[in-house]
């Protein structure tokens, strides 16, 4: 065990998590949703649809969990089947999980998807249930022209007994479905999940970080600024991974915690590339400037005032033999490194000196890169 990851593998995206963050007006309005109707004893269909890494995964596998716990609704239990149709992507290997998950089976070949379905209802038949059959990643299945779905809903009326859907895609899949199929799914039946914000990331980083981390090992500045990587995605599978990158790095590394540098770093590959080519383009206060925040920046802050920055500036001009800009001039400079996505600056309160940081790159390889290029600079203009 390390000293800071202590379960990494709850870091892992196939892990399900015990508890969602953020997520309980969603499930609460699911599970009340598919427990009214169960208890009434009909079925309930529903579709969930939300970006790349918005929790709908997590909230299938948890819905399910606690429908399950939840017992018997109607006399009858509730079974989850979980299929993801990515990897099953048609309506005769989706069937042949379906046949699996109610205890009966049929050879891969040869049978009709009528008859398939016969001894689906089967096994349905020998120890009655409310299935509720989740179908995620089913954009693969649906734009096949799936009649599998139809049937699914077409339940009750073709005998199959109580079978409710969960469908689970990143896009609308409503056009892709037939006309009837569609009528199963109106507005009440339909939800679209919001993207996280940064607070939200924030705080299921620390609910994923105590799960997994040494307590004291993953600071709040250090949530924030992966909060902010992820923020434009809103993808809570990336704000993960660059945890668990940092975790493993600032390990690595001997350190007590994760600093803000091990965010940098961990925040991917590919970086060096683009990075370069934006520095060829900026003209030598600017440069001076992003080397000055880099040399700020080594300590354990993921922001320092600006304030700090434009002192440290002063130093470094005078240290390359430029003479330093306003301070107007460097507030222009700092927007357009800001436009160029190379620094971020924080919006204070009124009073308050504003903050800066720089999260593309580890501060201390930026400023490899720039000392390189000044130096090349200042050597070619002196005589
Ligand atoms: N509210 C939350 N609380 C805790 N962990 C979460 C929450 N939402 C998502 N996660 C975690 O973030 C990761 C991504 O979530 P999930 O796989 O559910 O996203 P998704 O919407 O299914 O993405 P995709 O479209 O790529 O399938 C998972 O590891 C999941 O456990
Ligand atoms: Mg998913």
């Amino acid at each position: 065990m390390g000293r800071i990851l202590r379960a990494e593998e709850t870091l892992d995206p196939s892990f399900s998590p015990p508890k969602l963050v953020r997520r309980d007006t969603e499930l609460a309005l699911l599970r009340k949703r598919y427990r009214d109707s169960l208890g009434k004893g009909s079925a309930y269909h529903q579709l969930l649809t939300g970006g790349i890494g918005s929790g709908k995964t997590a909230i299938a596998h948890r819905l399910s969990a606690e429908l399950e716990k939840g017992g018997k609704l109607g006399g009858l239990a509730i079974q989850p089947v979980y299929v993801n149709c990515w990897r099953r992507s048609n309506d005769r290997t989706v069937l042949h999980h379906l046949l699996r998950s109610v205890g009966v089976s049929l050879p891969d070949r040869g049978y009709a998807l009528a008859e398939m379905l016969d001894v689906f209802e089967q096994g349905i038949r020998k120890s009655p249930r409310h299935l509720l059959v989740v179908l995620d990643e089913v954009s693969a299945l649906v734009r096949q022209e799936t009649k599998l779905v139809y049937l699914l809903t077409r339940a009750p009326e073709v005998n199959l007994g109580s079978i409710s859907l969960f469908l689970v895609a990143s896009e609308d899949v409503l056009p892709y479905l037939d006309a009837a199929s569609r009528s199963s799914f109106g507005v009440t039946h339909r939800l679209q999940l919001k993207g996280y914000g940064r607070e939200d990331l924030t705080e299921l980083l620390r609910y994923r970080a105590s799960l997994a981390l040494a307590p004291g090992t993953y600071p709040d500045e250090v949530l924030d600024q992966i909060a902010g990587l992820a923020e434009g995605t809103a993808d809570a599978r990336f704000a993960m991974e660059v945890l668990a990158n940092a975790a493993r790095l600032a390990e690595e590394a001997g350190a007590e915690a994760i600093e803000p540098e091990h965010v940098r770093a961990a925040k991917g590959s590919g970086y060096p590339t683009i990075t370069e080519s934006k520095l060829e383009e900026l003209a030598e206060a600017p440069l001076l400037i992003l080397l000055a925040l880099a040399r700020s920046l080594r300590g354990p802050k993921a922001r320092v005032p600006t304030e700090k920055v434009r002192a440290t500036y002063a130093s470094v001009a005078e240290e390359f033999g430029a003479s330093a800009v306003s301070r107007v001039t460097f507030w222009r400079a700092m927007r357009e490194l800001e436009r160029e996505g190379l620094v971020q600056v924080e919006p204070t309160g009124s009073g308050q000196s504003s903050r800066v940081g720089m999260d593309e790159v580890p501060a201390s390889f930026l400023e490899t890169l720039i000392h390189e290029r000044v130096s090349k600079r200042t050597a070619s203009r002196k005589p």
